[in-house]
């Protein structure tokens, strides 16, 4: 049976908290594609070393965006920021969210991740008109064997900081819409990858070694699995999410497209080879095993039958025209990198809203 909301909501204004990062600001990008949004905007992110206001440059309707620098744990702000813009939907992206670093610093993901999304939800309950969507992730699972997918009544195993932090704020979410009766709707994606990710993460990374001649670090064997889905496949299914489904309910989202880390890494290594002239033996050459990650997941899979079947959600890329999306991405924005890198894109951030 179908559980989706009868008449889709529809929003005059959204907060999209962390709106700056990588899948924040490719939503923002989507909404402004949506012509049945015709509401307004309010990027609301913290600006860490995560945030970059170029990736949502030049994508808006600047009558319909604002921009608020502030933390999510700061009530007072993201309070009076609802009040002032009359925000009738949060959707929450900010987070700290690369697993390597909450194993050498933790404090920061329990702050943000969890006292965070304890500060939204503590605003949804003194303004229950407001809908909250909570953007998660499928590590909150846990680590799979050989078989087997996450559905929404798999079990939560976390087994890092970072999915500890995020399975505590999924937790909270749904104890505010049992006990307050706020309105909400929570998705558990897989691995993103696409246009404008930090270069911390393995896609952007090896693309951008690549590109250098650099070493291209494989943790441990290189067997680890992840089902990976392009970055605006996310977008989309999240405003599927927003607009249409049940209050209360969680649904997983991923590409079924499951690849184990070398595996994807021979690919990306085939395209970069194809677009830059670069020669693929020579940039096999460039694989390097290096020391695992502590506690490193096995295997990560998603069940997304309940997505695809009450909300018709399919992702429009396959692994193949969503990689050489985003290599083309990076081969024609040495700009955006050169700033990332050299860590120029903060001195704008500085010059406008002072140092952090
Ligand atoms: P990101 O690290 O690229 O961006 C995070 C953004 O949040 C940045 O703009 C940062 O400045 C902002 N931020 C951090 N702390 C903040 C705070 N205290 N207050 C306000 N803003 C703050 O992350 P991402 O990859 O875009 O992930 C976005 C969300 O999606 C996260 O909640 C993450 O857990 C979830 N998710 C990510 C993936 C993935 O593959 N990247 C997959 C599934 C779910
Ligand atoms: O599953 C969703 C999650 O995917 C999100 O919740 C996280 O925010 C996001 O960072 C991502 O977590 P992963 O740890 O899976 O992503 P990462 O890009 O860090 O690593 C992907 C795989 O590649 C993982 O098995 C570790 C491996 N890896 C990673 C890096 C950075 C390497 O082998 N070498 C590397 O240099």
């Amino acid at each position: 049976m179908n559980e989706i909301e009868k008449t889709p909501r529809s929003f005059r204004c959204l907060l999209v908290t962390g709106g700056a990062g990588f899948i924040g600001s490719a939503f923002i990008r989507y909404l402004f594609r949506q012509p049945e949004f015709t509401g307004r905007v309010v990027n609301y992110d913290a600006l860490t070393y995560a945030g970059n206001l170029e990736n949502v440059a030049g994508a808006v309707d600047e009558s319909r965006y604002e921009f608020v620098r502030g933390d999510i744990c700061d009530r007072d702000l993201v309070l009076r920021t609802c009040e002032t813009f009359g925000v009738d939907g949060i959707v929450n992206f900010a987070a700290e969210s690369h697993v390597d670093r909450s194993i050498l610093g933790p404090g920061a993901f329990v702050q943000t991740n969890v006292m965070g999304t304890f500060s939204l939800l503590e605003v949804v309950r003194a303004r229950p008109s407001i809908h909250f969507h909570h953007v998660s992730t499928d590590e909150v699972f846990g680590s799979l064997g050989p078989t087997g997918a996450f559905t929404e009544e798999s079990p939560y195993q976390p087994n890092s900081p970072y999915s500890a932090s995020k399975a505590a704020s999924d937790h909270l979410v749904r104890a505010y819409a049992h006990t307050y009766g706020i309105s909400t709707t929570l998705s558990n994606c897989s691995n993103n990858y696409g246009p404008y990710q930090f270069p911390e993460k393995l896609i952007p990374l090896m693309i951008l070694n690549m590109l250098e001649s650099k070493p291209l670090p494989v943790y441990g064997d290189g067997m680890n699995v992840r089902d990976w889905l392009f970055v605006d496949d996310h977008a989309e299914a999240i405003w599927m999410v927003l607009r249409s489904g049940k209050a209360g309910s969680t649904y997983n989202v991923g590409g079924r497209n499951e690849w184990p880390n070398l595996k994807l890494l021979e690919k990306l290594i085939e395209i970069v080879a194809e677009e830059t002239g670069r020669s693929a033996s020579a940039l096999r050459d460039l694989i390097t095993f290096v020391k695992d990650r502590p506690g490193h997941d096995r295997r990560y899979a998603v069940d997304a039958s309940k997505i695809e079947r009450e909300l018709g959600f399919r992702p429009r890329h396959d692994i193949d025209s969503g990689l050489r999306e985003t290599v083309r991405w990076y081969v024609a924005n040495g700009g955006w990198i050169e700033r990332v890198r050299s860590g120029a894109y903060r001195d704008w951030i500085e010059k406008n809203y002072g140092a952090r």
